[in-house]
């Protein structure tokens, strides 16, 4: 078992090996079930995390906050408009002040081609381990508490059909790190992984080749359609969810003619027919409802969102565990 990852930045899960990830679940498991039986876990008493939120947030910021409560620790809050960001102080200087005060930084910052770029330059100057809460591009805390949630539910991980699928929403221009993270992370657990979405809405390439690079090497498989029944049919997991169309058009308009064309791709209770028989449905939520998915399918017998949005707690208890104590 690998686990000397202390003082390691977590940006993208591409980025960490998967003894390192299989850790990461191990100890997931671990507090949750200390949690469960009202065991106490003070393993990082005094330790402050700082969470720098440019967006909004129900489950990353209540998770890492509880979290790092029942770690023994505690955590800043920040919004990053009260900050002297806003008057444009960098990630330099926040990142070397910030990690002179503290022992993890973490960090949500979504704008398009400059939210990763934000976490890298964090990381660059950060003598503290870096935590992504999601950026343009990735969200590994959630794809972590998918991974686990599929592991639970299925007993493996092995073979099992996954199906990340694009669906109608006007909450808001969503971004492509969800499905970018969980298309690069299931395959290497050996799950045969589709992607279905409405032309226009494609992820990167390079993160279409690494998903597919990503299959061969562990025994997954990964496929596009654009044909949501095909994607719907036979499959032991579906995560219908929005994603913006940042890939073909960077315009932050939330509502165009594209997404108007493909108000069809809804999970139904029609479609959740089509899946296999012990099927589950996921969603990182904040589901957009009865535009992403009718009330009667996200709130019927296949669906495990809160089961999902429970292990957020216990993945990120793990990832500020395992990376968090050390100073360099
Ligand atoms: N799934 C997720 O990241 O939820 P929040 O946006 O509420 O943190």
């Amino acid at each position: 078992m690998q686990t000397s990852f202390r003082g390691k930045h977590l940006i993208t899960l591409q980025e960490w090996t998967k003894e390192e990830i299989d850790t990461l679940l191990d100890v997931s498991y671990d507090l949750k079930r200390k949690f469960a039986m009202g065991q106490r876990t003070p393993y990082l008493q005094d330790q402050t995390v700082f969470l720098m939120f440019f967006e909004q947030s129900t489950r990353t910021r209540n998770s890492m906050e509880a979290g790092i409560t029942q770690l023994g620790g505690h955590a800043h809050f920040l919004d990053t408009s009260n900050m002297q960001i806003a008057h444009g102080e960098s990630a330099k200087d926040t990142a070397i002040i910030l990690s002179s005060y503290g022992h993890a930084i973490a960090c949500r910052n979504c704008f398009w081609e400059q939210g990763n770029k934000y976490l890298r330059e964090l990381a660059k100057w950060s003598r503290v381990p870096v935590i992504n809460m999601q950026c343009d591009l990735y969200h590994p805390l959630q794809g972590l508490a998918d991974l686990m949630t599929i592991q639970e539910k299925f007993g493996r991980t092995e073979r099992v059909k996954v199906s990340i699928i694009w669906t109608y929403a006007t909450s808001h221009k969503k971004p492509i790190s969800v499905p970018l993270t969980q298309s690069l992370l299931f395959p290497r657990y050996a799950m045969d992984v589709t992607l279905a979405y409405p032309k226009g809405y494609e992820l990167p390439d390079w993160a279409i080749e690494q998903a597919k690079k990503n299959a061969e090497e562990n025994g997954g498989t990964f496929r596009i359609t654009h044909d949501q029944e095909e994607a719907y049919r036979d499959a032991d997991v579906v995560i219908p969810k929005n994603w913006g169309s940042w890939v073909t058009n960077q315009s932050t308009q939330v509502v165009d003619d594209l997404l108007e064309a493909n108000k069809h791709w809804k999970c139904t209770e029609e479609l959740m027919k089509l899946t296999s028989k012990n099927s589950i449905y996921m969603h990182a939520l904040p589901a957009d409802r009865n535009n992403e998915v009718e009330d009667s399918v996200i709130d019927g017998p296949h669906s495990v969102v809160y089961d999902e949005a429970e292990n957020r707690l216990h993945t990120a208890k793990a990832v500020m565990l395992l990376t968090m104590g050390g100073r360099s």
